[in-house]
């Protein structure tokens, strides 16, 4: 069981990391180059699909794994555990990428013209960045990075 649960975080991890680093560093510097929202949209409205899925399959893996290493949720909050701090990073990386997916979602994509594709780009490199120290941070349960 544990297999597989570590299994799916690390296909949905490939997916939403590998997906926002196509779009951070591939779509996002030509969708600026020739000022096309469309093609942001585009790309957008396909990595949804698979990019949100991915990301619910963390949110509901990533506490289970969580779990299996502190079996008391009370802990995963207690800053003299080594493990619970790295949780709290995992859960903070959460909570900001929600409030930038979130607020990107229903307050700029629904405006989204040529004249505001830089305020777009402010919200897809933070959660990019986000998306590579999840990885790094998920790494960390292992190597003890950040105990
Ligand atoms: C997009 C979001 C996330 C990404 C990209 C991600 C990525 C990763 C990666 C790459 C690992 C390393 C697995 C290994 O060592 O083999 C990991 C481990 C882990 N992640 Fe995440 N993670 C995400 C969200 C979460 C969330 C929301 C939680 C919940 C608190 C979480 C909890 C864990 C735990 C507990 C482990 C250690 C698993 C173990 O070695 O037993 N993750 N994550």
């Amino acid at each position: 069981m544990y297999g597989l649960l570590l299994l799916l975080h690390i296909l949905g991890a490939t997916v939403w990391t590998g997906g926002h680093l196509v779009l951070a560093l591939t779509v996002l510097p030509r969708v600026i180059r020739e000022r096309s929202p469309s093609e942001l949209l585009r790309f957008e409205e396909g990595f949804e699909k698979i990019g949100m899925p991915a990301l619910l399959i963390q949110i509901i893996t990533g506490p289970i794994l969580a779990y299996r290493l502190l079996p008391n949720p009370v802990h995963w909050i207690d800053p003299g555990n080594p493990v619970a701090r790295v949780l709290m990073l995992k859960l903070g990386l959460l909570a900001l990428t929600a409030a930038f997916a979130v607020h990107a979602r229903f307050r700029v994509i629904p405006r989204l013209s040529e004249h505001n594709l830089r305020v777009m780009a402010w919200h897809i490199i933070p959660v990019t960045l986000f998306a590579v120290l999840f990885v790094v941070v998920g790494v960390s349960f292992r190597t003890g990075w950040f105990y």
